[in-house]
């Protein structure tokens, strides 16, 4: 029963200061490791990846870097400096740009003395359709820059996995079909079955009242 809450990692799409830090006040210890993205890093900041940290958790910092190495560079020599367990980059910035980046992450991490995040890669939004061939393509380029993992659907995952070996952190994961953006969905048996190494959930938790017990009828 621990194997799903170790693989969970619970996307904190908020936009309210409260409700975030009683998502966190809630599911931490069980939940180990949970997502920040703009939505709430634009509003509240630095003090949001703290306060994760103060309960024990492991930040998963989700802003997509998509821009020319240098400017992809600087900023992850902050999110180092913060002190998060890993950070995402779109896969289509390119071989050279990421290798470049993984170089000077590790440099700042020696230099700062921290742990370096892990760089995980971004193949093909899971609100789009995509073939398999395509996100296949891009966890290419991940595996090639030295990448530590890739973001992908549960349907790309266990290919991945063996073609690459790259970690794998899977949204779009849905109990049922909800009608909202997400379109490479599955559900958490899914994910598990397909050997991802964590899953994340939004709004099927953060979006109901009680946020472990959504967890709870979710796993
Ligand atoms: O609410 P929901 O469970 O759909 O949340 C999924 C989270 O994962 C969102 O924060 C979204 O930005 C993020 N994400 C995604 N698809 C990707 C990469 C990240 O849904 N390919």
């Amino acid at each position: 029963m621990s194997k799903p809450w170790n693989k969970l990692i619970v996307a904190l799409d908020v936009t309210s200061e409260k409700k975030f830090k009683k998502i966190v006040a809630q599911l931490s210890p069980k939940v180990k490791c949970f997502k920040i993205g703009l939505i709430a890093y634009t509003r509240f900041g630095p003090k949001i990846i703290r306060e994760v940290k103060r309960r024990g958790g492991k930040v998963f910092l989700d802003f997509k870097l998509y821009d020319i190495p240098n400017t992809m560079v600087e900023t992850a020599k902050a999110f180092v400096d913060l002190g998060v367990w890993a950070f995402t980059v779109h896969l289509k910035a390119g071989e050279a740009a990421l290798k470049y980046l993984k170089r000077e992450v590790r440099k700042q991490a020696k230099h700062k003395k921290k742990k370096a995040p892990l760089i995980i890669g971004v193949t093909e939004l899971t609100s789009k359709k995509a073939s398999l061939s395509q996100v296949l393509k891009l966890a290419k380029v991940a595996k090639r820059s030295g990448v530590d993992g890739v973001v992908c659907s549960v349907w790309e995952a266990k290919k991945i996995k063996q073609k690459f070996g790259l970690k794998t952190i899977t949204p779009g994961i849905r109990v049922r079909k909800t009608g909202d953006d997400q379109r490479r969905v599955a559900t958490v048996k899914e994910a598990l079955q397909n050997k991802v190494d964590y899953f994340v959930v939004g709004r099927p938790i953060v979006a109901k009242k009680n946020y472990l017990q959504a967890a709870r009828e979710l796993i």
